[in-house]
């Protein structure tokens, strides 16, 4: 249709769920001020230096060598069949025991979450998340009708104490109880914390005492900057009750949009009844002859390494710049740190004038599912910006913040 203008609406047809905008997230209108400019802190976009362009395209060129008749055949050929169980193997190096018949290869961890969350959940279930979460898994989950129930994140993760009042809570009041308990328990998104090992065996008993799912989203868990491994839930589980989420977006690259999720072979295959658009067999391949190259492996310990280097930038940056009574966390690995303001300053009604100045950030209310978590809180990211930029943009927060407090 050429004029948009004379397009007929089909909002009355469209489901209750979105008209709800369930699905949707409300960024507000800070957006429009942002100019290519400003230090995107933002989003959690890998560096474009970090993209295996050359090695991809050796990947490619095997491929087609050696399988001209079948790399873009309905069902692939060799390679794309051995992705499941490289990532089987690669999974157990980070101790999961598991083979490719517990694997379901997935348009990345995202994916993973819907196809989960369309097997398990009704309209009406309740589903427990980390108080904060990541936004656009949240936007999935709430995608689906379910009530979302925040349980508290401290510097080691949820709060499982809380997690277990709340549960014996609503026992005791006959509530819904979950279903599902979403977790990103490596390098949380928004937060940058690690849920710890005690905590994660608490979550575990707990898990089989009220009978719920743990889908544990482990997209940066290769992406260790120091310190040791804290066991995935999945492998320190012996009720097959973690569904362990994995992806290639952070270590090889998101456009790939390939990820994998693992779980006890029946529950895979349940999972696959609903999964009807998996990832295109060409990429399978693609990344198959990519990781049988070695360029993975070889990969990981220099991308841990970038990524190091630019948490050290960022946080060496607050330390200059940040006015006392500003706090923030320190990852071990992954994408982002998160910054509590003094109470009383409003991360969000911040923004416009932290933009003016020259940078931009994610307000922390975009990662609760209640209307006043978070608002004197922001996520910063460091995946994606130069160091220049890092510099510059965290000055500029630096100044906002000031000026706000001298208000
Ligand atoms: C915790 C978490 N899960 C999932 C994703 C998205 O993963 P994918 O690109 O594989 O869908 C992200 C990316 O930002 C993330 O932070």
């Amino acid at each position: 249709m050429s004029d948009e203008s004379d397009a007929p609406s089909l909002a009355h047809l469209y489901a209750e769920r979105t008209r709800r905008g369930d699905g949707g997230i409300d960024y507000g209108a800070w957006r429009e001020l942002v100019t290519p400019e400003t230090v995107n802190l933002t989003y959690g976009f890998p560096f474009p230096d970090s993209f295996p362009n050359a090695e991809l395209l050796d990947a490619a060129e095997t491929l087609f060598e050696e399988e001209p008749e079948r790399a873009l055949q309905y069902g692939g050929g060799d390679y794309a069949d051995e992705l499941a169980g490289i990532v089987a193997e690669r999974s157990q190096d980070r101790g999961i025991d598991c083979h490719e018949g517990e694997v379901m290869l997935t348009n990345g961890a995202t994916n993973g979450i819907d196809v989960v969350c369309r097997t398990f959940l009704d309209p009406g279930d309740a589903v427990f998340v980390e108080a904060p979460s990541f936004t656009w898994s949240l936007a999935v989950i709430r995608s689906h009708g379910v009530e979302t129930v925040g349980i508290e994140v401290d510097d080691d993760g949820v709060d499982v104490e809380a997690l277990e009042a709340e549960l014996a809570r609503r026992r005791r009041e006959d509530l819904a109880m979950p279903k599902l308990f979403y977790t990103i328990p490596n390098f949380q998104n928004p937060t940058g914390v690690t849920l710890s090992l005690e905590r994660r065996e608490r979550l575990l008993d707990l898990a089989s005492e009220y009978d719920f799912v743990v889908l544990e989203d482990d997209a940066y868990g290769e992406l260790r900057f120091e310190g040791e491994d804290v066991p995935p839930l999945r492998s320190l589980d012996d009720t097959g009750r973690v569904i362990h989420l994995g992806t290639f977006s952070k270590t090889i690259a998101p456009g790939i949009r390939t990820g994998w999720a693992i779980a006890e072979a029946g529950v895979v295959e349940q999972l696959g009844a609903l999964h009807t658009g998996g990832p295109n067999r060409f990429t399978m391949g693609l990344l198959a002859a990519y990781c049988r190259a070695g360029y993975l492996d070889a990969a990981v310990p220099e991308l841990r390494e970038a990524y190091r280097d630019r948490r050290d930038h960022l946080l060496s940056c607050l330390e200059q710049s940040m006015p006392a009574g500003v706090e923030w966390t320190e990852p071990a690995g992954g994408f982002f740190v998160w910054v509590e303001l003094p109470a009383g300053l409003d991360a969000e009604a911040m923004l416009e004038g932290a933009i003016e100045r020259g940078v931009v950030y994610l307000p922390g209310r975009l990662f609760y599912t209640t209307e006043t978590g978070g608002q004197h809180c922001l996520r910063l990211s460091f995946s994606r910006a130069s160091f220049e930029e890092i510099e510059r943009g965290i000055a500029a927060l630096g100044e906002t913040v000031a000026a706000r407090l001298a208000d």
